[in-house]
């Protein structure tokens, strides 16, 4: 698939810097996603906005020009951010792997995101749900790729509104194909840095291979992830099986329906729950296999390459799955 522009480049009538006028041609100057934004908060300005133009990233930040920062994807549901001390916990783990300094506490990050919230509520009043993501650059300074040269790093929360997946997919599932890309390696696939070029490649594989995921095999072989979401399996013998730490992020979706799924254990539903290695094989004849991430929470995979996974149809533990989270993200 060829990726196109979809607007021409356009040059200011004013190329002079006349500040109110770049104001009026900026204001002007939307596109229909924009409807979406709520609000966001820049320390850099220390403000929360809700404008969509002004929902601006200064250029000599280094998360421009480098990738150099971290981020998290959150949902906010039920009144709540689910998972959020999770998250939190998650985004210092990747600012710790680049040495980069979270100014902020917890609890000051969890009320900017409420004042983003209440901020973009006025205007998104009938909406239920909403992610917010939040991004620790590395700061603005200049254009080097010296990490010393910012003045320091910056905090940046935007909450748009939750696309929430089509029924249809819930109903008939989804399908996954075999990526030919590398994963990415130990050193980067757990942490949640804003180089996210492979999974960028990944979701284009699976756009152009026409898929709804691509997930990814490591050197030996074994299952790793798909661009945003983990996927685990349901073997044969009714366990519920993720992949070992290392080539994965580890999803707070996943590890959360894993201590959920404890219950199933109990119940004898499943007959244990267990990391490991999954080679393709064990992919190929799973009696379920799952995709999950915050965005989709549960989602069965009813096709792997163009084969049908079990009777190709949403498989029970999935549908339970799925509905113990449900439970949990309203109760919790
Ligand atoms: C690479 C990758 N794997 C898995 C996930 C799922 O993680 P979570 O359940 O915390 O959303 C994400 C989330 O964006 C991701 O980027």
């Amino acid at each position: 698939m060829q990726l196109s522009f979809k607007k021409a480049n356009r040059v200011s009538k004013n190329p002079s810097l006349d500040l109110e006028l770049s104001v009026q041609e900026l204001s002007a100057q939307t596109h229909p996603g924009q409807k979406k934004y709520w609000a966001m908060y820049s320390s850099w300005f220390e403000r929360v906005v809700t404008d969509p133009n002004w929902m601006l990233v200064p250029i000599d930040d280094h998360l421009f020009h480098r990738g150099d920062g971290v981020f998290e994807a959150l949902k906010w549901t039920a009144g709540r951010v689910y998972l959020i001390d999770q998250h939190l916990a998650r985004l210092r783990q990747s600012a710790a792997r680049i040495s980069l300094d979270v100014r902020w506490a917890d609890h000051e990050v969890k009320v900017l995101i409420e004042k983003c919230l209440n901020a973009g509520r006025v205007q998104h009043s009938t909406e239920t749900e909403a992610m917010i993501r939040i991004f620790v650059s590395r700061g603005p300074g200049n254009f080097s790729v010296n990490p010393y040269d910012s003045v320091g790093s910056q905090l940046y929360i935007i909450v748009t509104s939750f696309q929430a997946l089509t029924e249809e997919k819930r109903k008939v599932g989804v399908s996954l194909g075999a990526s030919a890309l590398m994963s990415k390696s130990l050193d980067w696939a757990p942490y949640k840095t804003c180089n996210y070029l492979p999974n960028v490649m990944l979701k284009k594989e699976a756009v152009d291979c026409g898929v709804d995921f691509m997930v990814g095999f490591d050197a030996k072989g074994f299952m790793t992830e798909s661009a945003t979401e983990n996927v685990v399996i349901v073997s044969q013998r009714n366990e519920l099986l993720k992949p070992k730490k290392g080539f994965i992020l580890q999803g707070t979706t996943m590890n959360r329906v894993f201590t959920l799924a404890q219950h199933f254990v109990q119940q004898g539903i499943l007959s244990r729950i267990h990391e490991e290695d999954i080679s393709i094989d064990m992919l190929r004849g799973a009696k379920e296999v799952m995709v999950l991430g915050t965005t989709l929470d549960v989602l069965a995979v009813t096709t792997f390459d163009g084969q049908k996974v079990g009777s190709g149809i949403p498989g029970p533990i999935t549908n339970k799955l799925q509905g113990i989270l449900l439970a949990d993200q309203l109760k919790y």
